[in-house]
């Protein structure tokens, strides 16, 4: 019997690609998108579409019940530059729709979920280079300490409740398809925009902040492939550090102007400096090629030619 699925939070920056790669994989009916506003074209006419509030504990188990749901994609969130204009929205949204879909899962409604955490779990105290698996975690702002916390309430209701909760921890994605949500890393997909529009770009990180990213498809790839494993190839039911490529804006302007020589970057560092500030610089993500067989396939080279090739 194939799965059905239901991505909540589905016309986001990963939401949107997700979707189409699950819908590929499974069929286009099986994979129900939803989310509080309406996504782009392809992803509405791909599939079944509905309207769905995270923070709704019936939406989101009426819905599941009428189609069927075996597996649950939580992306809806709020990430970490907004999260830290309004903390207490970010957190109410990001507890309560992960206990929801927990507690779907406990209750046996549905058998398995994916849910995201992040690089921002991360704080000032952590190593910066290489970050281990194991570490200190002392996240300092309001999205990261939602997105340690609900590691460890992932890791609870896997070992009380034997819940099937698979998660990573994302670094900074860029993307074409879709534009990013208000995360501390979105000067690398901007950066792009800007670098064909308007051959200059004002970054709000300075030039030697390096962080760890990742491009999309290695994200989504990643994705599919810890939900696919085998349950007792999941050993960490917190969630997975992954690693794609580290680099720092300068970084970036100068892979960009190989390709558009006109290409001039300015910095102009904001509120978002202080939260890259605390977080790793790169991360060592060898218990995932261990676990699950992880490995990235794309660098800084290689996303640059890619990035610049779909904007065109
Ligand atoms: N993009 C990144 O670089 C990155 C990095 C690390 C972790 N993550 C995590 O991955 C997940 C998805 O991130 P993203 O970048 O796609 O975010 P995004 O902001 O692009 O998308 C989030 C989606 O959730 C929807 N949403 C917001 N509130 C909702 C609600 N109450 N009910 C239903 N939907 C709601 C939004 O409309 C949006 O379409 C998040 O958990 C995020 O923390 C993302």
């Amino acid at each position: 019997m194939p799965q059905k699925i239901l991505v909540i939070g589905a016309c986001g920056q990963i939401g949107t690609e997700l979707t189409m790669k699950l819908r590929e994989l499974h069929g286009n009916d099986q994979v129900i998108a939803s989310d509080i506003r309406e996504g782009n074209e392809e992803l509405m006419r791909s599939g079944p579409f509905e309207i769905i509030d995270a923070m709704d504990y019936d939406q989101i188990e009426n819905t599941c019940l009428y189609y069927e749901v075996d597996e649950v994609y939580l992306m809806a969130a709020m990430l970490s530059a907004t999260g830290e204009k309004f903390p207490d929205k970010a957190w109410k949204l990001n507890m309560n729709s992960l206990f929801h879909v927990l507690d779907l899962a406990k209750d046996g409604k549905i058998n398995k979920v994916f849910w995201p955490s992040s690089i921002a779990v991360f704080g000032p105290t952590t190593p910066q280079v290489d970050t281990p698996q194991h570490t200190i975690m002392e996240p300092t702002t309001v999205y990261g300490i939602s997105k340690q916390t609900g590691e460890r309430w992932c890791e609870y209701y896997h070992s009380k409740y034997g819940v099937d909760v698979r998660s990573i921890r994302y670094p900074g994605l860029i993307s074409w398809k879709t534009l990013p949500g208000g995360g501390t890393t979105d000067y690398a997909v901007e950066i792009f925009h800007k670098a064909l529009e308007e051959q200059s770009y004002s970054c709000f990180l300075s030039e030697d902040t390096a962080l760890p990213m990742m491009y999309m498809e290695d994200a989504i790839r990643a994705t599919v492939q810890i939900m696919e494993a085998p349950g007792e190839q999941i050993k960490e039911r917190s969630s997975y550090n992954l690693s794609g490529m580290s680099f720092t804006p300068a970084d970036i302007a100068s892979e960009i102007q190989k390709h558009v020589p006109e290409f001039q970057m300015s910095y102009a560092p904001d509120s978002r400096q202080q939260i890259a500030d605390s977080w790793p610089s790169s991360i060592d993500d060898s218990t995932a090629r261990e676990d699950w067989n992880w490995n990235s396939t794309y660098d800084l080279k290689k996303t640059v030619v890619e990035m610049l090739e779909h904007l065109r």
